[in-house]
């Protein structure tokens, strides 16, 4: 039984009737975007190829990655070859729709994270190998309890949207540094609070994973953080830009674009996950 006070958002037995199943049509070159701001059912190997070529501004993708677990009707192997194969095919084809200045974002468990590197050097510049320290994770006997994850920065070319300032960290300054008339250095003081806006580093260990009594929590097993999906997007795109996500689990990624004026647009194969991310993103102003 569910406790009142969990916010955790379920399919319920008639939201299939409430959410139709959208199919993403064939695209024509002269098409405007109405296809836009859309989840589409359906597997991303085959639909991705709908996509035009340089249309997509950001990509943003937490692939099913576990090689020891299987996602239902997922792609996913359990095999690293085919692992390997697999994601070959959606990361070329990500290549083919992300525009010049475009990024991709890929987030990865320790286990494939080497894989996603060796693909993404094939066909990107990688900028960047983030790590978020998770504050959850199942502990081991014999082994140590894994609490992190890896988010691969890549981009097409060194021209790519970088929106520093929209991601800036604010930061208690410690020993505050005077210039010589006595006004603070590089540090603000607002209602006795001195700090100071720094630049993020590639650890990330402010970002909890969703939890029960968080509005945004859903059924997902292996859903993202809303605020960490908010910080790339802020980095990495513009608003009215086309965020893309070719795994969109629960939907956050259509979720937090749509609440930062971002055009989405997505694939999600589970029927009930796509149920789930559409409910989700009814819910979201
Ligand atoms: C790791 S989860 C993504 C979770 C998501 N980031 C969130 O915050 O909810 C990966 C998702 O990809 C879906 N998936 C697996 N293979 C797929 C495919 N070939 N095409 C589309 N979706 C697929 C799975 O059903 C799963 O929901």
């Amino acid at each position: 039984m569910t406790s009142t006070r969990n916010k955790t958002i379920f399919v319920e037995k008639n939201d299939a009737k409430h959410f139709p199943i959208f199919r993403l049509p064939a695209i024509t070159e002269k098409q405007n975007n109405d296809f836009f701001n859309k989840i589409y059912f359906g597997d991303s190997i085959v639909e991705i190829k709908k996509l035009p070529t340089d249309s997509v501004d950001l990509i943003v993708t937490d692939p099913p990655y576990t090689i020891r677990r299987n996602f239902g009707s997922g792609t996913i192997s359990t095999n690293e070859k085919k692992f390997a194969d697999w994601c070959e095919r959606w990361i070329s084809d990500c290549a083919r729709i992300l525009k010049q200045n475009g990024s991709i974002y890929i987030c990865i468990n320790w286990e494939a994270s080497s894989i996603i590197e060796s693909i993404l050097k094939k066909h990107f510049i990688i900028q960047n190998r983030i790590t978020w320290k998770r504050d959850k994770g199942r502990g081991a006997k014999k082994n140590w309890k894994n609490n992190l994850e890896d988010i691969w920065f890549a981009t097409k070319s060194d021209d790519y949207t970088f929106n520093l300032n929209s991601v800036k960290i604010k930061k208690t300054v410690i020993a505050p540094y005077v210039d010589k008339s006595g006004k603070p250095k590089d540090w603000i003081e607002k209602n006795g609070e001195k700090f100071r806006y720094t630049h993020p580093s590639n650890i990330w260990t402010d970002l909890v994973v969703p939890f029960w009594s968080m509005p945004e929590n859903t059924e997902h097993p292996t859903q993202k953080p809303e605020k960490l999906i908010e910080r790339i997007i802020l980095a990495s795109s513009n608003e009215n830009d086309l965020v893309f996500d070719p795994f969109m689990g629960s939907g956050t990624t259509a979720v937090v674009a749509k609440k930062l004026k971002r055009n989405y647009l997505g694939f999600e194969i589970e029927k009930k996950f796509y149920i789930l991310a559409q409910k989700r993103l009814s819910l979201t102003k």
